[in-house]
C-alpha cells in the first residue's frame, strides 16, 4: 500500500486538500481497473481502507470535499453500469475496398443488382471514414432520450449521460421528425489527444495509445463527469429509426442533419461517377495529415435513398456503401524470434517477435507470419511470393499495419541478412502438447491433432467462450481463464458454471481476490446462465462458424432443441435437414460440414450436454417482419424475372422474413416462375405447390 498516513486529526488543511486529491485519483484508477480492465489493481481490503480514509478526511474538512469526491460515486458493478440497449436497427459495418478496382467492382455489382445500364446515372456521396467509435442517439419529439454504443451491432451500451457531455451533440432539436435516431462517430482531435495524454501523465494516470482508444475510454466512463472533462467530438453521417424521411438522397439527409444542428463532415461531396470518387479519395488522402483528426479511408454511399432501400443489406454490411481504405503504414525492424501459438481449433500460427518499432503512431512488437508457406516465400498453390524470398530469424523486415488489424510482415531485406542465418523450419509437432501437427492436403495451416488433450486448444476455446461476442462473462478474461485452467479449476465451458460450488472458497482466499471481487465474478457468471441461442452457437467455437454465421443459424432454427435435432439428423451430410442447413443464406458447404461433424463427435456431445444442463437458452426470433405475408415461408425463384434482378428479388424476400431456397421440395411454400422456367416449375406442379408469376409475387409482398 501507499505511504504511511498521518492521523486525520493531525492534518493541516493544505495537507488534507492534497491528500483528498491523491485519494480521488487513486480510487478512480482502482475503480477503472476494477470495472473495465480484466483484473483489480489492489485487494478489496486496501480499496476499502482508501475509501474510509477519504470519508474521514472529508468529515473533518467538509469544505474541502471535491466535486469528484469518491464518496459520491456509486461503486456500480460493471454489468449494471451500462445497461444494454437493443438497437432498433442493427449497427452494421462497412465492406472494405483497397484498390481502385475494388471500387469499380462495387459500382458494377450495384448496377447488376439494380439492372442499371452502364451509362445510366448513378450518383454517390464520398466522405472521410472517421477513426473513432460509432454512437446512435435517439430523439423523441426533439428531445435527446438515449445514446448507445455499437456493442455487438445488435445490442449496445447505454451511454446517454456521457453522450450528453459532448458539445457537438444537441440535446434538443427544432423541427425534427417525431422519432429520429442519428448515427455518427465519436472521435478526439490530435491536439486534444496530445493534451489529454500530457494531463494524464502529469497526474500519474493512464495514457492512451491513440486518439481512438482515448475517445473510447472517455466515452465508456462510469462517471459522466470524467467524460465531460475529456474533449470528445461527434460527426453525424447516418440515421436509423425515423418517423418520416429526412430527404430523398443521402446528401440531402446529411444537409438536413446539419440544419438540425449536428456537426457533419465538411469534406463530404456528391459524385456522379467512379472517376470523381477516386479523385476525391486522392484529394482527401492528400489532406489526411493536416485534418487534425484520424481518418482511415473514404466512405462511398449510393446517393438516392430509394436505391439504397432496394439494394438493402448483406448479412452484416449494406450493399449500397463501401469503405475505401488508405493503404497501410510501414516500418522496418529486426525479427528477433519466431514463436508458434496454438489456436482454439489447433491451428499453429507463427508469430514474429520484433524489436519494437512505431508504425503509424502505434508501437508494434509482434506481427503475424500466417503459415509455413508464407515464411518460406510461397503462396498456398506453391507460387513464389516476395519473389521467393523466405523470412528468417535475424532478418530485417518491413512491417505494415492497416487499421486495427494485426500487423503483418511484408518483406525482407536480403542485403542485411546475417551470413550464418538458416531457413526457418516449421514444427512438425505441437509445441504445447507434443501431438503431431499435420497439414491436410489443400490446407495452408498445420494443425495440432491433440484436440481435447491439448491444453493450448482447451484454453483458447475457453477464452473464446467467455469473450465479448460469445458469453461475454464479466470478470473473466484471458488472464483469469489461464489462471483457473492452470489451477485445474476449469477445463471446459461447463466448469465455469460450477466454479463457485467447487472452488468458491479457495477463490475468495486467493491473492488479488476477496469477497467483493469473487462475488462480482460469480454474479457475472450467473448472469450468463441465460444466454441467447446465437451467442451459445458462436461460443462453442466451431471451426468456420463466426459471429454472423451463428446469428444466421440461430435465426433460422429459432431454438436450441430444433437446432440440435437438425444437426444430429444431418450427420450423414444428406437428407432434408442437411439441405435446409445448406440453404441458409450465408452458410456454405464447408461450414455446414464443420457444424454437423462437431455435433457428431462424441466428446463434443458430452461436453455440450454438460454445458447445456447449466444454461437456460433463449430462443432467437427472426428480425421483425410484422405485416409481411411471406415471413417464415420458403420461396424458390426460377426462370427470368423482368421487374428486378434475381439478386434483388432474393434480398427483398429475405428482408421480409422468407427463406429463399435453390431447389423445390415438399417444404417449398411458393415457386415464383418467370419465362423460361423448366424443371423446377414442373416439379412444383407435380408436388401441387403454389406457383406465382412475377406480378402475383409482387402483389403478395406489396
Ligand atoms: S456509414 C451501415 N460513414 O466505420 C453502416 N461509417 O466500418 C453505416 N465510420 O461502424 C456506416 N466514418 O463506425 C459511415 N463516414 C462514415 C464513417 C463510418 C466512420 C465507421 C462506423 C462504422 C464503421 C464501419
Amino acid at each position: 500500500m501507499g505511504p504511511v498516513r498521518r492521523a486525520v486529526e493531525e492534518l493541516t488543511s493544505a495537507q488534507a486538500k492534497a491528500e483528498l486529491a491523491m485519494l480521488a485519483r487513486e480510487i478512480a484508477a482502482a475503480d477503472l481497473a476494477y470495472h473495465q480492465a480484466d483484473a483489480p489493481v489492489m485487494p478489496d481490503a486496501d480499496y476499502d481502507t482508501l475509501k474510509r480514509r477519504n470519508a474521514a478526511i472529508e468529515a473533518r474538512f467538509p469544505e474541502l470535499k471535491r466535486p469528484d469526491s469518491p464518496s459520491d460515486r456509486v461503486g456500480a458493478a460493471p454489468s449494471e453500469a451500462f445497461a444494454k440497449i437493443r438497437h432498433s436497427v442493427p449497427m452494421l459495418s462497412l465492406a472494405n475496398g483497397f484498390e481502385d478496382a475494388d471500387i469499380t467492382d462495387f459500382a458494377e455489382r450495384i448496377r447488376r443488382f439494380l439492372n442499371l445500364a452502364a451509362d445510366a446515372p448513378l450518383a454517390f456521396t464520398a466522405e472521410p471514414k472517421i477513426d473513432g467509435l460509432s454512437l446512435s442517439i435517439r430523439y423523441e419529439n426533439g428531445e435527446m432520450v438515449q445514446a448507445a454504443t455499437r456493442g455487438d451491432g445488435e445490442t449496445g451500451e447505454n451511454v446517454t449521460a456521457n453522450a450528453r457531455t459532448i458539445a457537438d451533440i444537441p440535446h434538443r432539436l427544432e423541427g425534427a421528425p417525431e422519432v429520429l435516431e442519428v448515427r455518427g462517430e465519436v472521435y478526439m482531435s490530435h491536439a486534444d489527444f496530445a493534451a489529454l495524454n500530457e494531463r494524464q501523465e502529469a497526474a500519474g494516470g493512464k495514457t492512451f495509445a491513440n486518439p481512438r482508444n482515448a475517445a473510447a475510454g472517455s466515452l465508456r466512463q462510469l462517471d459522466a463527469a470524467i467524460t465531460a472533462a475529456r474533449p470528445l467530438r461527434f460527426f453525424a453521417y447516418a440515421w436509423a429509426e425515423i418517423s418520416e424521411p429526412l430527404a430523398d438522397t443521402q446528401s440531402g439527409a446529411i444537409a438536413r442533419l446539419a440544419a438540425l444542428g449536428f456537426s457533419t463532415n465538411p469534406l463530404m461531396i456528391r459524385c456522379e461517377g467512379i472517376a470523381d470518387l477516386l479523385a476525391h479519395y486522392r484529394a482527401i488522402e492528400a489532406r489526411r495529415a493536416t485534418l487534425g483528426y484520424d481518418i482511415d479511408g473514404v466512405v462511398y454511399k449510393v446517393d438516392r435513398l430509394d436505391l439504397q432501400a432496394r439494394l438493402g443489406f448483406r448479412s452484416a454490411t449494406p450493399r449500397w456503401a463501401i469503405a475505401h481504405k488508405f493503404s497501410a503504414e510501414r516500418a522496418t525492424t529486426l525479427l528477433e524470434a519466431i514463436e508458434i501459438q496454438v489456436g482454439r481449433t489447433g491451428a499453429l500460427s507463427p508469430v514474429a517477435r520484433l524489436t519494437p518499432v512505431t508504425v503509424g503512431g502505434v508501437v508494434v512488437s509482434n506481427a503475424t507470419l500466417h503459415n509455413a508457406d508464407y515464411i518460406a516465400g510461397r503462396d498456398s498453390r506453391g507460387n513464389p511470393i516476395r519473389e521467393g524470398r523466405d523470412i528468417r530469424v535475424g532478418d530485417w523486415v518491413t512491417v505494415y499495419r492497416a487499421g486495427d488489424v494485426i500487423p503483418k510482415i511484408e518483406d525482407v531485406d536480403l542485403t542485411r541478412r546475417p551470413a550464418e542465418s538458416q531457413p526457418y523450419s516449421f514444427p512438425e509437432t505441437c509445441p504445447v502438447c507434443g501431438s503431431d501437427a499435420i497439414r491436410e492436403p489443400g490446407e495452408a495451416v498445420h494443425r495440432c491433432t491433440g484436440n481435447l488433450i491439448c491444453p493450448a486448444q482447451a484454453v483458447e476455446k475457453l477464452k473464446h467462450f467467455v469473450s465479448r461476442d460469445a458469453f461475454d462473462i464479466e470478470g473473466i478474461g484471458a488472464k483469469q481463464v489461464e489462471a483457473f485452467f492452470q489451477e485445474g479449476w476449469i477445463r471446459e465451458p461447463a466448469d465455469i458454471f460450477t466454479l463457485e460450488v467447487r472452488h468458491g472458497e479457495s477463490l475468495r482466499k486467493r491473492e488479488g481476490w476477496g469477497e467483493k471481487s469473487a462475488a462480482n465474478l460469480f454474479r457475472g457468471i450467473s448472469e450468463r446462465r441465460s444466454i441467447p441461442l446465437n451467442r451459445l452457437i458462436f461460443g462453442l467455437g466451431i471451426r468456420h462458424v463466426g459471429e454472423t454465421a451463428a446469428r444466421l443459424i440461430a435465426r433460422s432454427y429459432g431454438s436450441w432443441a430444433r437446432f440440435q435435432m437438425a444437426m444430429e439428423a444431418a450427420r450423414e451430410h444428406e437428407g432434408e435437414d442437411w439441405e435446409t442447413l445448406n440453404n441458409i443464406d450465408g452458410i456454405g458447404p464447408v461450414m455446414a460440414a464443420s457444424l454437423v461433424d462437431f455435433f457428431h463427435d462424441p466428446a463434443n456431445r458430452a461436453a455440450i450436454e454438460r454445458l447445456v444442463a447449466e444454461l437456460s437458452i433463449e430462443d432467437v426470433e427472426a428480425p421483425s417482419t410484422e405485416g409481411s405475408a411471406i415471413a417464415g415461408k420458403t420461396v424458390v425463384f426460377t426462370g427470368t424475372l423482368e421487374k428486378m434482378t434475381r439478386a434483388e428479388a432474393k434480398a427483398r424476400a429475405e428482408a421480409l422474413g422468407a427463406k429463399v431456397a435453390g431447389s423445390v421440395s415438399a417444404r417449398t411454400d411458393y415457386v415464383v416462375a418467370g419465362p423460361g422456367a423448366g424443371s423446377k416449375e414442373k416439379k412444383a406442379r407435380e408436388l401441387g405447390l403454389t406457383l406465382l408469376s412475377e406480378d402475383e409475387w409482387l402483389d403478395l409482398i406489396g
